[in-house]
C-alpha cells in the first residue's frame, strides 16, 4: 500500500513536471519525407497531408501536441513543401504557432533536426516523426525528461512482436544501452516509436549542411560520448502509417477510437461519412470506414476498413477492403478492391477484381472486367 502511493505521488510529480516543461518546449514535427511506400497517393500530396479519418493526417498529430500545452512548431519539410503552409497558414486556426523550415536537398532525419536549430525559442525540443499514430501521453514522455535531466529522451513503445523494428534496450534506471539493428532474436520488446525530446545544445552539436540520419548516426555517437539518453517506456497506441496496410488499418483505429485523436473525441463509430457523401440503399460501411467529402456510394455496395477520399464514387454492389480510393476515383458496379490503392482519378469499370496489393496510377483506365483473378466473368 505504501510503495503504491508512493509511486502514485512520483508520478504526479513527473507528469506536472512535464505539463509545466511542455509551455517551455518547442515541437518540431519531420514531414519532408518522400513516402514512397504510399505511392502513387504520395505523388501529389505528401504523407502527413494524406486524408486520415476526415483529416490531413498531420492535424491529429498537431492536435495531440496542442492538447498537451504545447503551442510553437516547427515543420521540417522537403518533399511538397509548399502543401503544408498552404493547408496549415500560421497555425492560428489550430491554436498553434506554425513556422516552416524548407531543405532543398533532403538532409535526412537528423538533417531535418539541426536544419530547424535557428526556428527554436526554448532550451527543450521535442521532434516528432510525422507520420506515426500515436498515442502516448506527451507530457509524461517531457515528465520523464526533466526527472532524468537527460540531453535526450526518446519514447519506447513495447510491442508483441519486435521483429520487424530496431529495438532499443534500457538499464534499471532507464538509460539507454545501444540501438539495435532489426534481428530475429531481439533482447527486449521497446522499440524506437520516433519521439524524441533534445536538449537544445545537442540539436546544434549536430553537423549542419550534410544528409544525417538520427537513428544510424546521432543516436550512437551520443551513447558513444556519454551523453545521458534515456527512454521512456510505455504500452501505447504506436503504428508507423508508412505501409498500406498500416495506413488503412490507422485510419480505422482513428474512426473506432482505438487510436486516439482530440479532433475525433466523441466521434466514434464503425465508419465516418462526410455529410456531403450520398450512400445509395443498403450499402453497408464498417470497420472503420471513412467517406469523404461528395463522394458517392452505391446502392448495395460494401465498404469495409477502408478510405474513400474526396469526390470517389463507388458503383452500385461494388467490395472495398482494406483499401484506398483516392480523390475522384471512380469504381464500376460490383468491381472488388481488397488490399489495393486506386489512384486519384482512376476510372476502373465495372467486374473487375483489384486485389492483393495492386496499385492503379492516377488517371489510369480499366475497362469493365478488364482485370480478374477469378477465371469467369
Ligand atoms: P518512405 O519513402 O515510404 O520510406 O517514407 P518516408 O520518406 O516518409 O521515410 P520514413 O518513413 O523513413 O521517414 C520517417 C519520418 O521522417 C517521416 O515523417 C518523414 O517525413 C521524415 N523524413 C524522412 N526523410 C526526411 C528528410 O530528408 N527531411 C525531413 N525534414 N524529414 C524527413
Amino acid at each position: 500500500m505504501t510503495t503504491e502511493v508512493r509511486s502514485n505521488t512520483g508520478a504526479d510529480a513527473s507528469n506536472e513536471a512535464g505539463a509545466a516543461l511542455a509551455e517551455r518546449t518547442d515541437a518540431v514535427i519531420l514531414v519532408g519525407g518522400q513516402g514512397t511506400r504510399l505511392r502513387p497517393l504520395t505523388v501529389n500530396t505528401p504523407k502527413p497531408m494524406l486524408p486520415t479519418a476526415g483529416r490531413p493526417f498531420l492535424e491529429h498529430l498537431l492536435g495531440r501536441i496542442r492538447a498537451a500545452g504545447m503551442t510553437h512548431v516547427v515543420l521540417g519539410t522537403s518533399y511538397k513543401a509548399e502543401v503544408f503552409e498552404e493547408h496549415f497558414g500560421d497555425g492560428s486556426d489550430l491554436g498553434l504557432e506554425i513556422e516552416y523550415v524548407v531543405e532543398t536537398e533532403p538532409l535526412g532525419t537528423g538533417g531535418g533536426i539541426r536544419n530547424v536549430a535557428d526556428k527554436l525559442r526554448y532550451d527543450t525540443a521535442m521532434v516528432f516523426n510525422g507520420d506515426v499514430l500515436g498515442g502516448t501521453d506527451l507530457r509524461a514522455v517531457l515528465g520523464t525528461h526533466a526527472e532524468k535531466d537527460a540531453d535526450v529522451t526518446m519514447h519506447l513503445v513495447r510491442v508483441p512482436d519486435p521483429r520487424a523494428f530496431g529495438c532499443v534496450p534500457t538499464d534499471a534506471d532507464g538509460r539507454v544501452l545501444e540501438f539495435l539493428e532489426k534481428t530475429q532474436d531481439p533482447p527486449t520488446d521497446q522499440i524506437n516509436a520516433g519521439i524524441y525530446v533534445f536538449r537544445r545544445e545537442v540539436i546544434e552539436s549536430i553537423p549542419a549542411g550534410r544528409p544525417i540520419s538520427v537513428e544510424r548516426e546521432i543516436f550512437p555517437a551520443l551513447l558513444d560520448g556519454g551523453r545521458a539518453v534515456y527512454g521512456h517506456v510505455d504500452y501505447a497506441y504506436w503504428r508507423d502509417m508508412g505501409t498500406p496496410g498500416d495506413f488503412v488499418r490507422g485510419s480505422s483505429d482513428l474512426v473506432r477510437g482505438i487510436a486516439p485523436s482530440p479532433l475525433l473525441e466523441g466521434h466514434h463509430g464503425e465508419s465516418l461519412v462526410d455529410d456531403s457523401a450520398s450512400v445509395g440503399g443498403g450499402a453497408l460501411l464498417y470497420g472503420g470506414s471513412v467517406v469523404g467529402r461528395g463522394a458517392e456510394i452505391g446502392a448495395g455496395a460494401r465498404i469495409d476498413q477502408s478510405v474513400i477520399f474526396d469526390g470517389a464514387r463507388i458503383g452500385a454492389g461494388a467490395v472495398i477492403e482494406r483499401s484506398i480510393v483516392a480523390a475522384g476515383a471512380d469504381i464500376g458496379p460490383r468491381t472488388v478492391v481488397s488490399d489495393a490503392i486506386i489512384g486519384e482519378g482512376a476510372v476502373v469499370g465495372a467486374r473487375c477484381e483489384l486485389i492483393n496489393g495492386l496499385r492503379v496510377w492516377p488517371g489510369v483506365t480499366i475497362p469493365d472486367h478488364g482485370v480478374r483473378f477469378s477465371t469467369d466473368v
